[in-house]
């Protein structure tokens, strides 16, 4: 029987699925140090990740290994020239979270630009003695300009939300989607400055590379207006959050929702310190129906990926399909 590692607790049903066909080295409890992860690692076939490292020499480190699949959309936690150098398949959990995260940035940028927790949290300390006509104004979304960073599937269910809140949508991109569908959702590509200038929010759902790394720096927040939002719902790293904290102590922006964040699940500290900042522990995709759809999707591709099951040698996400078939290098 072939070997895999599931490197981080999963609903245990689907442990059991994988069971069906493989002999499953569980790890049930905290992240896996490095070294830890590695050593379980060397005699795999196959391995089901979320968010951990894989690189060169953990790919050195594991000879049998044929598959890695990320219970994620984002993976960039794998180097996938490491993987095509060595002949791995990397697999991703695409689509299943398009409408939850959508639905969660949508919800974190209301919060962030009607202060809800702000708010929420100086009511909590007992501060509340009087309405005021001027207590925590915010900012309006309903016929506000929306700015989309990155109109990929999460950011297109985002720009439908903006129809019926009467928004105008602007997006940028690596490339102009489709006349089709710039049509449907009503959005109009402009460039990025252009975008920072004219947006009320701004919201980044764009993958992370090293072209994207700090995508949103003090230059970009000093485009946007003193009454815009910065939503991310991305990754940690698109944002650089120490330029952030800069621009909110000086309300160069109004407020700013983070669910991500750069070296998570640290974070900068200065982050908590300030206010007018809505923080969430990287669950946009959390609701019980969506992260078991993305195990179940993860597992279907790590079994497909190792020949066996109903759709054996036909992973339905593959990452880099180029190696599918060859042997491993
Ligand atoms: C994703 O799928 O990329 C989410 O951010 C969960 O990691």
């Amino acid at each position: 029987m072939q070997k895999i590692l599931v490197a981080r607790p999963i609903f245990p049903d689907v442990i059991e699925r994988l069971k069906q066909y493989f002999n499953v080295d569980w790890n049930d409890g905290d992240v896996l140090e490095a070294d830890e992860f590695t050593r379980r690692l060397a005699d795999c076939d196959g391995a089901l990740t979320a968010g951990d490292p894989v690189g060169a020499a953990v790919l050195a480190a594991a000879p049998r290994l044929r598959v890695v699949s990320n219970m994620a959309v984002g993976y960039n936690n794998f180097d996938m020239n490491a993987f095509n150098a060595a002949n791995v398949l990397g697999t991703n959990t695409p689509d299943v979270l398009n409408e939850s995260t959508a639905d969660f940035g949508w919800a974190l940028m209301m919060a962030t630009a009607r202060r809800i927790a702000e708010s929420e949290h100086w009511l909590r300390a007992g501060h509340w003695q009087k309405w005021a006509y001027d207590g925590f104004l915010g900012t309006d979304v309903y016929g506000a300009t929306l700015g989309i960073v990155g109109m990929g599937r999460i950011g297109q269910a985002l720009a439908r939300r903006a129809r019926g809140f009467n928004m105008r949508v602007i997006y940028h991109n690596r490339s102009r989607v489709a006349p089709a569908i710039e049509a449907e959702l009503n959005a109009q590509y402009v460039s990025k400055e252009a975008l920072l200038q004219q947006a009320d929010h701004v919201v980044l759902v764009l993958p992370y590379t090293k072209e994207s790394h700090h995508t949103i720096g003090a230059a970009e927040l000093a485009l946007m207006k003193p009454t815009a939002t910065l939503t991310n719902i991305a990754r940690g790293g698109i944002v650089d959050d120490a330029a952030l904290v800069d621009a909110l102590r000086a309300k160069r922006i109004a407020a700013a929702g983070l669910d991500v964040y750069e070296g998570e699940p640290k974070l900068n500290p200065a982050l908590l310190t300030v206010p007018n900042v809505v923080l969430t522990p990287h669950i946009a995709s959390a609701t019980e129906s969506t992260r078991r759809a993305m195990a179940n999707l993860a597992a279907d591709n790590l079994i497909a990926a190792l020949g066996v099951g109903p759709q054996a040698g036909h992973p339905p996400n593959p990452i880099n399909p180029e190696v599918l078939g060859k042997a491993r290098a």
